[in-house]
């Protein structure tokens, strides 16, 4: 049985992450057009650079949840045939144990360089302006995925997707594209699909079955269902 997994920052929350669209629609403060775009870094890359800086500082702080900890347990049952395919920035699914894993939106954890494109590990701040260590040229960026720009993997996804007989979004609230129209292509090629997340998100829903519930509760509820089933 082939099962993708598409997390968002819902899985992430109860270990202490902000998600994105949460008090007031703003992320840590901030207006996401503010600090999550090409133009906002353009115009004020202090700022921008600033805040992914603490942002990363933050996930360094926390610990996978039990939510994390599942999923890494399904793998550990059927290997490659679970993809876990992650929105996130932060590092919480290797953490928990994850290897067939897929950061669609890029990782905190690394930086890239807008000189030579290498795309170095990185724990560090950004803010000074530190030089690349490959190329010494000191333009490095976050290697996270903004507003406008082309998402990475999205070749592998999108085989998995189609070819998987199961597909659970869990603690995502489905307005991002393309990864809010994966639910609806895996359910048009055959898939069963399941939205895991607090509460149902908005129609139209694309889901065969729906669990609410904290990630905590419901991912490893779920999780000790299919094994039952796979067993
Ligand atoms: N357990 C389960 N679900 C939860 C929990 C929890 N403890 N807390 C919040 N959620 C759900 C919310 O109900 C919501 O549907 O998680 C979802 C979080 O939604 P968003 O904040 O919009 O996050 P996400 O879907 O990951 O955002 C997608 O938007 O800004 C961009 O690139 C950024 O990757 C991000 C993308």
């Amino acid at each position: 049985m082939r099962i993708v997994v598409l997390t968002g920052a819902g899985i992430s929350e109860e270990s202490g992450l902000a998600t994105f669209r949460g008090a007031g629609g703003l992320w840590e403060g901030h207006r996401v057009e503010d600090v999550a775009t090409p133009e906002a870094f353009e115009l004020d890359p202090e700022t921008v650079q600033r805040f992914y800086d603490a942002r990363r500082r933050a996930v360094a702080s926390v610990a996978p949840n039990a939510a994390h900890q599942a999923l890494a347990r399904l793998e550990q049952a059927i290997g490659d045939d679970l993809l876990v395919v992650t929105q996130n920035i932060d590092d919480l699914h290797e953490r928990a144990g994850t290897h067939h894993l897929v950061h669609m939106h890029g990782e905190l954890r690394r930086a890239r360089c807008l000189h030579c494109g290498e795309r170095p590990w990185w724990d560090g701040d950004l803010v000074d302006r530190p030089p690349c260590p490959l190329c010494g040229q000191r333009m490095l960026r976050p290697d996270v995925v903004w507003f406008g720009e082309m998402p990475y993997d999205l070749d592998v996804i999108e085989e998995a997707v189609v070819a998987c007989d199961v597909f659970a979004a869990v603690g995502t609230s489905g307005v991002v594209y393309p990864a809010a129209g994966y639910a609806a292509m895996a359910k048009a090629f055959g898939a069963r699909t399941i939205e895991l997340n607090l509460w149902a998100t908005d129609a139209p829903l694309p889901f065969d079955e729906i669990r609410e519930g904290r990630a905590t509760v419901v991912v490893p509820e779920w999780v000790d269902d299919i094994m039952g089933s796979h067993a």
